[in-house]
């Protein structure tokens, strides 16, 4: 996936779990998790989700999370192993459209920073649907990568760089304005809308956070940006970072619905 596979390297996870943290706890509030339930994470990386929601649901629970990359999987199985909750955690490799449960298996889902990276997001909510229990919750927190903004008067070299970041990087970069309606288009009944901010003023955590460093390489290669555009930016963000005063924001989108009868 082009530039952006740093998106499932292990350092790069835990930095955004740490970013987004509250937003995180959030979900698993909007998913109304409680004791002995059944909950459902697609996409669960190495586990930073799945591990929360086991000691909410408890030894009388069950949680499942679900990956497509078979390391993260392996990582996960590790990790809740070393937290005490692996008799009631597993997590399997699979596709998040092609759901292996039955209907109506989980008391909730969840899917977080998932949906950009399909092409199938449809397929995907409607599996999660699909096997989630008639009024269980549907929560999925996404970005959409054209809200990231940066303090910086090179309007122009910004909004080239994010551009190519968000329809080059990503199956689906635009992925979080498109929630709502998909949410609604799928007959979801109460859905709701949050916003999930974040903001960095520590420009190596906020280059590492937009995956800067891969995504001016691919710009500069597919000659979307000159090296002096590169060089002039660089030096920019090199002042506002010397004077304390670097900032980059995002936003993410923090859906929930509920599954009709
Ligand atoms: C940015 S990571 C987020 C991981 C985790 N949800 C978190 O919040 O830390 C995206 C994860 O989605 C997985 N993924 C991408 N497409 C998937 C699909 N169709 N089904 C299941 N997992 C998928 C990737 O392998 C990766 O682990």
């Amino acid at each position: 996936m082009a530039h952006t596979e740093g998106h499932s390297q292990a350092d790069y996870l835990k930095l955004i779990a740490e970013m987004v943290a509250k937003h995180k706890q959030r979900t698993y509030e909007l998913m109304g998790v409680a004791s002995g339930q059944r909950v459902l994470d697609v996409g669960c990386g190495p586990g930073t989700d799945t591990i929360p929601l086991a000691k909410i649901v408890g030894a009388g629970g069950q949680v499942i999370g679900i990956d497509v990359d078979e390391q993260q999987i392996e990582l996960a199985e590790k990790r809740s192993a070393e937290a005490g909750v692996q008799n009631w955690t597993e997590h399997r490799l699979g596709d998040g459209s092609n759901l292996p449960f039955e209907a109506n298996y989980f008391d909730s889902a969840r899917s977080e920073r998932v949906f950009q990276h399909t092409d199938a997001p449809i397929q995907l909510l409607n599996e999660m649907i699909r096997v989630t229990k008639v009024g269980g919750r549907i929560v999925v927190l996404d970005t959409d990568w054209s809200t990231m903004s940066v303090d910086t008067e090179l309007i122009n070299i910004e909004q080239r760089i994010k551009r190519f970041h968000v329809e080059k990087g990503f199956r689906n970069g635009y992925s979080g304005r498109k929630l709502y309606r998909m949410f609604l288009e799928s007959g979801l009944e109460g859905v709701s809308v949050e916003m999930a901010p974040t903001y960095v003023t520590d420009y190596q955590i906020g280059r590492r956070g937009a995956l800067l460093d891969e995504t001016e390489d691919a710009a500069l290669a597919a000659a979307v940006i000159s090296q002096e555009e590169l060089d002039v930016w660089h030096r920019d963000l090199e002042n506002s970072d010397s004077r304390g005063m670097y900032f980059a924001a995002i936003l993410q989108m923090l859906v929930t619905g509920r599954k009709p009868k």
